[in-house]
Protein backbone atom coordinates (compact mmCIF):
# COMPACT_ATOMS: atom_id res chain seq x y z
CA UNK A 1 0.00 0.00 0.00
CA UNK A 2 1.23 3.52 -0.66
CA UNK A 3 2.29 5.11 2.57
CA UNK A 4 0.45 8.19 3.93
CA UNK A 5 2.36 11.37 2.77
CA UNK A 6 1.88 14.07 5.11
CA UNK A 7 3.17 18.02 5.29
CA UNK A 8 2.70 19.72 8.34
CA UNK A 9 3.53 18.70 12.00
CA UNK A 10 -0.42 18.60 12.61
CA UNK A 11 -0.96 16.42 9.95
CA UNK A 12 1.83 13.70 11.47
CA UNK A 13 0.40 14.48 14.84
CA UNK A 14 -3.08 13.12 13.68
CA UNK A 15 -2.03 10.27 11.77
CA UNK A 16 -0.24 9.21 14.63
CA UNK A 17 -3.12 9.31 17.07
CA UNK A 18 -5.59 7.98 14.70
CA UNK A 19 -3.26 4.72 14.16
CA UNK A 20 -3.05 4.80 17.99
CA UNK A 21 -0.30 1.89 17.51
CA UNK A 22 1.43 -0.19 20.44
CA UNK A 23 4.44 0.65 18.81
CA UNK A 24 6.20 2.89 16.54
CA UNK A 25 9.32 2.75 14.15
CA UNK A 26 10.37 6.29 13.08
CA UNK A 27 13.58 6.69 10.50
CA UNK A 28 14.36 10.04 9.92
CA UNK A 29 16.20 10.79 6.30
CA UNK A 30 17.18 13.41 3.93
CA UNK A 31 16.00 11.22 0.83
CA UNK A 32 17.66 10.25 -1.92
CA UNK A 33 16.76 6.93 -0.72
CA UNK A 34 18.93 4.04 -1.07
CA UNK A 35 19.46 0.05 -0.29
CA UNK A 36 20.70 1.83 2.92
CA UNK A 37 17.75 3.78 4.02
CA UNK A 38 15.77 0.70 3.13
CA UNK A 39 17.28 -1.69 5.91
CA UNK A 40 16.49 0.68 8.28
CA UNK A 41 12.63 0.92 7.18
CA UNK A 42 12.85 -3.00 6.67
CA UNK A 43 14.44 -3.45 10.38
CA UNK A 44 11.67 -0.91 11.50
CA UNK A 45 8.90 -2.40 9.49
CA UNK A 46 10.10 -5.62 11.63
CA UNK A 47 10.28 -4.76 14.99
CA UNK A 48 6.94 -2.29 15.16
CA UNK A 49 3.75 -1.98 14.14
CA UNK A 50 3.56 1.43 13.10
CA UNK A 51 6.49 2.42 11.13
CA UNK A 52 7.25 6.70 10.73
CA UNK A 53 10.20 8.28 8.26
CA UNK A 54 10.60 11.57 7.66
CA UNK A 55 12.34 13.05 4.21
CA UNK A 56 13.72 16.40 5.09
CA UNK A 57 16.70 17.89 3.45
CA UNK A 58 18.27 20.06 6.90
CA UNK A 59 19.36 23.29 5.58
CA UNK A 60 21.24 24.18 9.27
CA UNK A 61 23.37 20.85 9.17
CA UNK A 62 25.15 22.23 5.68
CA UNK A 63 28.13 24.49 6.19
CA UNK A 64 28.76 24.54 2.61
CA UNK A 65 25.46 26.22 0.92
CA UNK A 66 26.89 24.93 -2.85
CA UNK A 67 26.59 21.35 -0.66
CA UNK A 68 23.15 22.04 0.03
CA UNK A 69 22.37 23.08 -3.20
CA UNK A 70 23.57 19.88 -5.20
CA UNK A 71 21.93 17.52 -2.37
CA UNK A 72 19.77 15.06 -4.40
CA UNK A 73 16.08 15.03 -3.82
CA UNK A 74 13.29 12.97 -5.45
CA UNK A 75 10.26 12.86 -3.43
CA UNK A 76 8.85 10.42 -6.53
CA UNK A 77 11.81 7.93 -6.46
CA UNK A 78 11.28 7.73 -2.83
CA UNK A 79 7.90 7.24 -2.44
CA UNK A 80 8.23 4.21 -4.68
CA UNK A 81 11.19 3.10 -2.35
CA UNK A 82 9.36 3.93 0.62
CA UNK A 83 5.98 2.07 -0.44
CA UNK A 84 8.24 -0.97 -1.10
CA UNK A 85 9.39 -1.10 2.44
CA UNK A 86 6.01 -1.32 3.79
CA UNK A 87 6.19 2.07 5.43
CA UNK A 88 3.18 3.79 6.77
CA UNK A 89 3.89 7.53 7.26
CA UNK A 90 5.89 9.85 4.95
CA UNK A 91 6.76 13.26 6.76
CA UNK A 92 7.92 15.41 4.18
CA UNK A 93 7.77 19.08 5.55
CA UNK A 94 8.90 22.34 3.76
CA UNK A 95 11.26 23.83 5.80
CA UNK A 96 8.93 26.48 7.13
CA UNK A 97 7.05 23.56 9.09
CA UNK A 98 10.06 22.65 10.53
CA UNK A 99 11.74 26.21 11.17
CA UNK A 100 8.24 27.85 11.79
CA UNK A 101 10.34 30.50 14.25
CA UNK A 102 12.93 30.98 11.98
CA UNK A 103 16.39 29.86 12.48
CA UNK A 104 16.40 28.41 16.48
CA UNK A 105 17.56 30.98 19.09
CA UNK A 106 17.61 28.10 21.69
CA UNK A 107 20.37 25.61 20.02
CA UNK A 108 22.54 22.54 21.02
CA UNK A 109 25.59 22.46 21.47
CA UNK A 110 27.02 18.72 20.18
CA UNK A 111 30.49 19.64 22.45
CA UNK A 112 34.24 18.02 22.18
CA UNK A 113 32.14 15.10 20.52
CA UNK A 114 30.88 17.61 17.48
CA UNK A 115 34.30 18.98 16.95
CA UNK A 116 36.25 16.00 15.68
CA UNK A 117 36.40 14.65 12.27
CA UNK A 118 33.60 15.53 10.54
CA UNK A 119 33.27 18.26 13.09
CA UNK A 120 36.35 20.05 12.46
CA UNK A 121 35.91 19.67 8.79
CA UNK A 122 32.27 20.67 8.63
CA UNK A 123 32.02 23.37 11.10
CA UNK A 124 28.61 23.49 12.75
CA UNK A 125 26.99 20.64 10.53
CA UNK A 126 26.35 18.24 14.21
CA UNK A 127 24.70 21.23 15.99
CA UNK A 128 22.52 21.65 13.20
CA UNK A 129 21.83 17.71 12.47
CA UNK A 130 21.33 17.78 16.44
CA UNK A 131 18.73 20.46 16.08
CA UNK A 132 16.42 18.92 13.59
CA UNK A 133 16.94 15.19 15.25
CA UNK A 134 16.03 16.90 18.47
CA UNK A 135 12.35 18.16 16.61
CA UNK A 136 11.71 15.21 14.83
CA UNK A 137 12.25 12.96 17.59
CA UNK A 138 9.77 15.31 19.33
CA UNK A 139 6.84 15.33 16.20
CA UNK A 140 7.35 10.98 15.99
CA UNK A 141 6.89 10.71 19.31
CA UNK A 142 3.59 8.21 19.76
CA UNK A 143 3.13 9.74 23.65
CA UNK A 144 2.08 5.88 24.26
CA UNK A 145 2.98 2.72 23.25
CA UNK A 146 6.73 2.04 22.15
CA UNK A 147 8.87 4.32 20.48
CA UNK A 148 12.06 3.11 18.62
CA UNK A 149 13.96 5.64 16.61
CA UNK A 150 16.33 3.70 13.62
CA UNK A 151 19.91 4.85 12.58
CA UNK A 152 22.61 3.99 10.18
CA UNK A 153 26.12 3.06 11.58
CA UNK A 154 26.95 4.65 8.47
CA UNK A 155 26.95 7.57 10.09
CA UNK A 156 29.22 6.81 13.31
CA UNK A 157 30.05 9.96 14.62
CA UNK A 158 26.19 10.94 14.23
CA UNK A 159 25.02 7.88 15.72
CA UNK A 160 27.16 8.77 18.85
CA UNK A 161 25.77 12.17 18.90
CA UNK A 162 22.31 11.25 19.02
CA UNK A 163 22.92 8.50 21.79
CA UNK A 164 24.56 10.87 23.60
CA UNK A 165 21.55 13.45 22.80
CA UNK A 166 18.85 11.36 23.74
CA UNK A 167 20.94 10.43 27.55
CA UNK A 168 21.74 13.84 28.04
CA UNK A 169 18.06 15.41 27.19
CA UNK A 170 16.22 12.02 28.86
CA UNK A 171 14.66 11.55 25.16
CA UNK A 172 12.05 8.40 25.60
CA UNK A 173 12.86 6.63 22.48
CA UNK A 174 14.64 3.51 22.33
CA UNK A 175 17.82 3.70 19.38
CA UNK A 176 18.38 1.14 17.15
CA UNK A 177 21.11 1.00 14.25
CA UNK A 178 22.02 -1.02 11.59
CA UNK A 179 25.32 -1.78 10.51
CA UNK A 180 26.63 -0.11 6.79
CA UNK A 181 25.25 -1.34 3.46
CA UNK A 182 27.81 -1.36 0.82
CA UNK A 183 27.62 -1.56 -2.68
CA UNK A 184 29.15 -5.05 -4.81
CA UNK A 185 32.34 -3.85 -4.75
CA UNK A 186 32.49 -2.33 -1.07
CA UNK A 187 31.22 1.22 -1.39
CA UNK A 188 29.50 2.38 1.47
CA UNK A 189 26.19 3.53 -0.47
CA UNK A 190 25.07 7.03 0.28
CA UNK A 191 22.66 9.72 -1.42
CA UNK A 192 26.13 11.82 -2.82
CA UNK A 193 27.19 8.66 -4.35
CA UNK A 194 24.69 9.68 -7.18
CA UNK A 195 26.68 12.77 -7.65
CA UNK A 196 29.36 10.87 -8.49
CA UNK A 197 30.72 9.33 -12.12
CA UNK A 198 31.89 5.87 -13.09
CA UNK A 199 35.38 6.88 -13.21
CA UNK A 200 34.78 8.77 -9.40
CA UNK A 201 32.54 5.75 -8.17
CA UNK A 202 35.90 3.58 -8.88
CA UNK A 203 38.22 5.69 -7.57
CA UNK A 204 36.03 5.98 -4.00
CA UNK A 205 36.18 1.83 -3.61
CA UNK A 206 39.99 3.18 -1.96
CA UNK A 207 38.18 4.23 0.93
CA UNK A 208 37.22 0.38 1.55
CA UNK A 209 40.26 -1.09 0.35
CA UNK A 210 41.90 0.98 2.94
CA UNK A 211 39.46 -0.07 5.85
CA UNK A 212 39.89 -3.25 4.54
CA UNK A 213 43.35 -3.69 5.02
CA UNK A 214 43.53 -2.82 8.41
CA UNK A 215 40.67 -4.37 9.15
CA UNK A 216 42.36 -7.97 8.15
CA UNK A 217 45.03 -7.17 10.23
CA UNK A 218 43.31 -6.15 12.96
CA UNK A 219 41.23 -9.42 12.70
CA UNK A 220 44.63 -11.17 12.59
CA UNK A 221 45.99 -9.47 16.06
CA UNK A 222 49.10 -8.22 13.62
CA UNK A 223 50.07 -4.30 14.17
CA UNK A 224 48.35 -2.10 12.14
CA UNK A 225 50.88 0.31 10.37
CA UNK A 226 48.11 2.79 9.34
CA UNK A 227 50.97 4.49 6.94
CA UNK A 228 50.07 1.67 4.91
CA UNK A 229 46.51 2.70 4.58
CA UNK A 230 47.72 6.31 3.69
CA UNK A 231 49.99 5.03 1.33
CA UNK A 232 46.49 3.54 -0.66
CA UNK A 233 45.16 7.00 -0.94
CA UNK A 234 48.54 8.47 -2.39
CA UNK A 235 48.31 5.88 -5.04
CA UNK A 236 44.31 7.26 -5.94
CA UNK A 237 45.46 11.00 -6.71
CA UNK A 238 41.80 11.81 -7.72
CA UNK A 239 40.45 11.20 -3.64
CA UNK A 240 41.24 13.86 -1.41
CA UNK A 241 42.19 12.06 2.33
CA UNK A 242 40.68 13.79 4.75
CA UNK A 243 41.30 11.33 7.66
CA UNK A 244 41.79 8.06 8.44
CA UNK A 245 41.77 7.48 12.26
CA UNK A 246 41.06 4.41 15.01
CA UNK A 247 39.39 5.53 17.46
CA UNK A 248 37.63 4.53 20.77
CA UNK A 249 34.62 3.20 19.82
CA UNK A 250 32.82 4.88 22.26
CA UNK A 251 34.51 8.47 22.82
CA UNK A 252 36.10 8.29 19.33
CA UNK A 253 39.30 9.56 20.81
CA UNK A 254 41.82 8.57 18.78
CA UNK A 255 43.62 5.43 19.89
CA UNK A 256 47.36 6.52 18.05
CA UNK A 257 49.22 4.06 20.22
CA UNK A 258 47.79 1.24 18.72
CA UNK A 259 48.84 2.15 15.32
CA UNK A 260 52.30 1.45 15.00
CA UNK A 261 54.09 -0.86 15.51
CA UNK A 262 52.65 -2.93 18.53
CA UNK A 263 50.04 -6.06 18.00
CA UNK A 264 46.53 -5.17 17.81
CA UNK A 265 44.33 -6.07 20.74
CA UNK A 266 40.75 -4.96 21.98
CA UNK A 267 37.89 -2.88 20.11
CA UNK A 268 38.47 0.04 17.89
CA UNK A 269 36.41 1.57 15.07
CA UNK A 270 38.14 2.83 12.14
CA UNK A 271 37.30 5.76 10.52
CA UNK A 272 37.66 7.54 7.14
CA UNK A 273 36.97 10.58 5.46
CA UNK A 274 37.51 11.45 1.53
CA UNK A 275 36.75 13.85 -1.18
CA UNK A 276 36.24 12.28 -5.41
CA UNK A 277 35.07 15.08 -7.32
CA UNK A 278 34.45 17.96 -4.94
CA UNK A 279 31.79 15.02 -3.12
CA UNK A 280 32.46 14.60 0.20
CA UNK A 281 32.43 10.81 1.45
CA UNK A 282 32.50 8.77 4.92
CA UNK A 283 32.89 5.57 5.99
CA UNK A 284 33.76 3.54 9.14
CA UNK A 285 34.33 -0.19 10.45
CA UNK A 286 34.46 -1.84 13.99
CA UNK A 287 37.87 -4.21 14.78
P1 LIG B 1 20.64 10.54 5.56
O1 LIG B 1 22.02 10.76 5.06
O2 LIG B 1 19.50 10.54 4.59
O3 LIG B 1 20.63 9.17 6.33
C1 LIG B 1 19.48 8.72 7.00
C2 LIG B 1 19.86 7.48 7.81
O4 LIG B 1 20.30 6.45 6.92
C3 LIG B 1 21.03 7.78 8.77
O5 LIG B 1 20.77 7.18 10.02
C4 LIG B 1 22.20 7.12 8.06
O6 LIG B 1 23.22 6.69 8.94
C5 LIG B 1 21.53 5.95 7.37
N1 LIG B 1 22.35 5.46 6.23
C6 LIG B 1 22.76 6.18 5.17
N2 LIG B 1 23.54 5.42 4.36
C7 LIG B 1 23.63 4.20 4.93
C8 LIG B 1 24.29 2.97 4.60
N3 LIG B 1 25.04 2.84 3.50
N4 LIG B 1 24.17 1.92 5.44
C9 LIG B 1 23.42 2.05 6.58
N5 LIG B 1 22.77 3.16 6.94
C10 LIG B 1 22.87 4.23 6.14
O7 LIG B 1 21.80 11.08 8.27
C11 LIG B 1 20.98 11.87 7.82
O8 LIG B 1 20.26 11.64 6.66
C12 LIG B 1 20.64 13.18 8.52
O9 LIG B 1 21.78 13.65 9.18
C13 LIG B 1 19.45 13.05 9.51
C14 LIG B 1 19.76 12.07 10.65
C15 LIG B 1 18.18 12.61 8.76
C16 LIG B 1 19.17 14.45 10.14
O10 LIG B 1 18.95 15.40 9.15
Amino acid sequence: MTPMIVHTREELKSAIAHANPKSLGFVPTMGALHEGHERLFDKARAENELVVISIFVNELQFNDAQDYANYPRDLDTDLVMATRAGVDIVFAPPAEEIYHAGKPLIQLHSGILGEMYEGASRPGHFDGMLAVVAKLLHLADPRQGEYRAYFGQKDAQQLALIRRMVADLDYQVELCSVPIVRSAKGLALSSRNALLNAEQLEAALVLHRAIELIASRAARHEPLNIDDALGLFQMEPSVELDYFVVVDPNTLQELAFICQDTPFTGEALILVAAKVGGVRLIDNQPI
